[in-house]
């Protein structure tokens, strides 16, 4: 009797090769530019006390109200998978003591998040981010180093069409001012009891309501923007001073609203334009409260964190990621038994000098595994028999222009570097 087949769950994303090459270019281009600027790998479980993303991520957040991927483990304890990445940062840095040491704290990650969204394109119930985190100074300098960072990142993988919108949330006494004239606004307002809910625990999430009766009142609400201390005010003003001095683009936003509540002080959010409804393809900001709220010393702290599979996405829309990139360099066919310990050791030595090379195993007919090769979208290919081992040459055939060169088996890397 045949079984049922297995899928896999609603709204995971998965990468399967050929897409997963594109895929882990895009995480590794992303990536690259936060090692290069010193920031170090930190590998965190992918599961967590629930209780750090209720209080490091905030209550009012739909992320923690009714995303969260939550069940009670055999011990009794409520765990959860991890929906974003900063809080069990946070809680991996004060558990073991990184604060104590040089400061600033500065770590990198990549890897699966959870969230129980309504799956659509470009929104996913796993998906993938890398993201960095920069704990322990609010030097201006510092978050236009995280912004230019990430913006690194896209520019690197080749993508332009997105920009980059930053505001400021101030600091604690801007709020304050801030929520003073926010909630008085919010009082003329007929609020259903979810927002009023949502309200009373953060007001600014009224900004973030997608409904359109929603936007419409909430054009009159008074802007964060303009309560900013002092203080508040020099900081932001310097980060855009010093994103202008590093070429990097940015427009303001002062509607902005991220999904998480531990932001502070600068915000900011990559979008791209052919990206459709999901069309955030970055995010992040200062969280300068974050630390002591999960029971460390009072310490700032700025970071983001990148979608890996929307990135994919805003690179294959604009045509950026050659495939070529991930193919081999040189496809190898050997005839016969005897010729395979050379196959095999012309394909390692080439390796170990930097080369993609592939063997065809499995003693295929030529035919065969010619057209092995030509699937493969190798660059070269080389047909390794008898006579090619007795003479030391071989015919080096481009696959894409079928033209063949006679090459020495010793000059085959140089061969291929031309
Ligand atoms: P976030 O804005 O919630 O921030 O997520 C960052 C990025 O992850 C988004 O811009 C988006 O590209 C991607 N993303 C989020 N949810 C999904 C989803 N359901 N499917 C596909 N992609 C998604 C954070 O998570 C913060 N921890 C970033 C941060 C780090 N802030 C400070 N430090």
């Amino acid at each position: 009797m045949s079984q049922q087949k297995i899928t896999a769950p609603k709204g995971v994303s998965e990468y399967t090769p050929p897409r997963s090459s594109a895929f882990e270019h895009v995480r590794d281009c992303l990536i690259a530019p936060a090692s290069k600027a010193g920031y170090q790998l930190i590998e965190l479980p992918v599961f967590e006390d629930t209780e750090l993303f209720k209080r490091g991520v905030g209550e009012s957040t739909d992320v923690v109200s009714k995303e969260m991927y939550t069940f009670e483990d055999r011990g009794g304890r409520s765990i959860t998978l991890r929906p974003e990445g900063t809080a069990g940062v946070m809680r991996s840095v004060i558990e073991h003591g990184l604060d104590r040491g040089q400061l600033p704290v500065k770590v990198w990650y990549s890897g699966q998040f959870f969230r129980a969204e309504r799956p659509q394109a470009g929104r996913y119930r796993q998906f993938y981010q890398v993201g960095i985190e920069a704990i322990g100074l609010d030097d201006p300098a510092i978050d236009a180093e995280v912004i230019a960072i990430a913006d690194a990142g896209f520019k690197a993988l080749g993508l332009t069409k997105y920009r980059l919108e930053l505001t400021s949330l101030g600091d604690a006494q801007s709020r304050a001012a801030h929520k003073v004239d926010l909630l008085k606004f919010i009082a003329t307002l007929k609020l259903d009891e979810a927002t009023a809910a949502r309200a009373a625990i953060n007001p600014l999430r009224l900004f973030d309501d997608k409904r359109e009766e929603m936007k419409k009142v909430m054009a009159d609400a008074p802007l964060l923007v303009n309560y900013l201390s002092e203080e508040s005010r020099e900081h932001f003003e310097t980060v855009t001073k010093y994103l202008t001095a590093l070429g990097v683009s940015f427009q303001l936003n002062p509607r902005m609203v991220r999904g998480l509540d531990y932001y502070t002080g600068t915000t900011f959010e990559f979008v791209h334009d052919l990206l459709g409804a999901q069309s955030g393809i970055g995010g992040g900001g200062r969280y300068d409260g974050l630390m002591e709220q999960l029971g460390g010393q009072s310490l700032s702290g700025i970071g983001f964190g990148l979608g890996v599979d929307r990135a994919l996405l805003a690179a294959e829309a604009e045509g950026v990621i050659a495939q070529e990139a991930f193919v081999s360099d040189l496809f190898i066919i050997p005839l016969g038994e005897g010729t395979k310990v050379q196959a095999l050791t012309i394909a390692r030595d080439l390796r170990a000098k930097g080369k993609r090379v592939e063997i065809a195993f499995g003693d295929r007919a030529l035919k065969g595994a010619m057209k092995g090769a030509d699937k493969s979208g190798a660059t070269f290919v080389i047909v390794l028999g008898e006579s090619e081992l007795s003479s030391g040459t071989v015919e080096l055939k481009e696959m894409k222009t079928g033209h063949s060169t006679s090459v020495k088996i010793d000059s085959l890397f140089e061969a291929l570097n031309k």
